[in-house]
């Protein structure tokens, strides 16, 4: 599940769910990719109308699963959840800055405001799973208060495996650029996050002493980024028959309807910048046809109609 230099798939709500990551695998067939974050209680309560809480990850590889909540007990019967269904490793969300998460529910980033509920949760969902458990934090609460080298203490008193941070504080929340100081020896990796994006960037994280980066927003109607930048053999990518594959796996995953609604923001993504870009956008944002949307794709990146 981890080993020195590998590049990982940041969890992104909304967009890294089960057919982002087959099109991410197309291109990067083993480095560790995260889920979207899962409510512990979503998860643990089965609750239907939330696909994700049926996945499986058996067939998926490296994957690790990403649960958020503040309730030692539930995230230790969630964290179990995912293991039986197959997950490679657990990751606690420990950063995420929207205020129904972290203000409202005492949960992600507002563990850096409490690290002794922190380190229950940390040591309740060690005990309850065999596989290895991962933390994703910031550099802390706001600039009066970073202290994420404390927050990973208690994670290694805990036994948690490896961590991630994000090179900003919850008050900054995507704003400004990410800053991470020189990694101080710790006695289990720390993986680098925030505005990597080239290979320049990971390189800086690693002259820092990080021993792997994560990417997030990069990979953005950017599916083959990971592969890309870990020198795996990419063939030439037409990004129109990637992004109808992708397509195809959310209307399998998702159902015509919302597959349909869903794919639009992924379509803005894949024509970024590109000429006639925005009057493409307009007219997939109208449709709510599967077939049109496909046709539209097809017109605008030129390639066939054949999956
Ligand atoms: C749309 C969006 C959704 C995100 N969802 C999650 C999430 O579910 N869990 C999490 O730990 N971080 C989440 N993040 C934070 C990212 O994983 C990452 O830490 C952040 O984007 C910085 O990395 P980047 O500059 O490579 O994007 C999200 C960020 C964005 C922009």
């Amino acid at each position: 599940m981890f080993t020195d230099k590998q590049i990982f798939g940041a969890p992104l709500a909304g967009i890294t769910d089960k057919p982002f990551r087959k099109v991410v695998r197309m291109f990067s067939p083993t480095s560790p990719l995260y889920t979207e974050m899962i409510s512990c209680h979503s998860l643990v309560g089965a609750h239907k109308n939330c696909l994700r809480n049926f996945d499986r990850y058996d067939t998926e590889g490296n994957i690790g699963t990403q649960i958020f909540g503040a309730d030692p007990k539930l995230m230790a019967e969630a964290a179990k959840i995912l293991q039986d269904a197959g997950a490679a490793w657990i990751d606690i969300n420990m950063g995420c800055p929207v205020p129904k998460v972290a203000t409202r529910s005492g949960a992600g980033a507002y563990l850096m405001r409490d690290h002794e509920l922190a380190g229950k949760i940390m040591s309740a969902v060690v005990k309850a799973v065999s596989i290895p458990v991962s933390i994703k934090t910031r550099l802390g609460w706001d600039d009066a208060h970073k202290d994420w080298q404390d927050l990973i203490n208690i994670a290694i008193d805990s036994g948690v495996a490896f961590a991630a941070v994000h090179g900003r504080t919850r008050a900054q929340l995507y704003l400004g650029k990410a800053e991470l100081p020189p990694k101080p020896e710790f006695q289990i990796p720390i993986i680098a996050n925030g505005d990597i994006k080239d290979i320049e960037s990971m390189q800086k994280a690693e002259n820092l002493g990080y021993n792997g980066v994560m990417i997030g927003r990069t990979m953005l109607g950017k599916p083959w980024i990971l592969g890309q930048l870990a020198g795996n053999e990419i063939q030439s990518i037409n990004v129109g028959e990637v992004a109808l594959r992708h397509f195809e796996y959310m209307l399998e995953y998702y159902g015509t309807k919302n597959a349909v609604q869903m794919f639009r923001k992924h379509v803005a993504w894949y024509s970024s910048g590109m000429p006639n870009s925005a009057e493409f956008r307009i007219k997939v944002n109208q449709t709510t046809e599967e077939k049109e949307l496909k046709r539209l794709i097809c017109e605008f990146w030129g390639c066939e109609l054949n999956i």
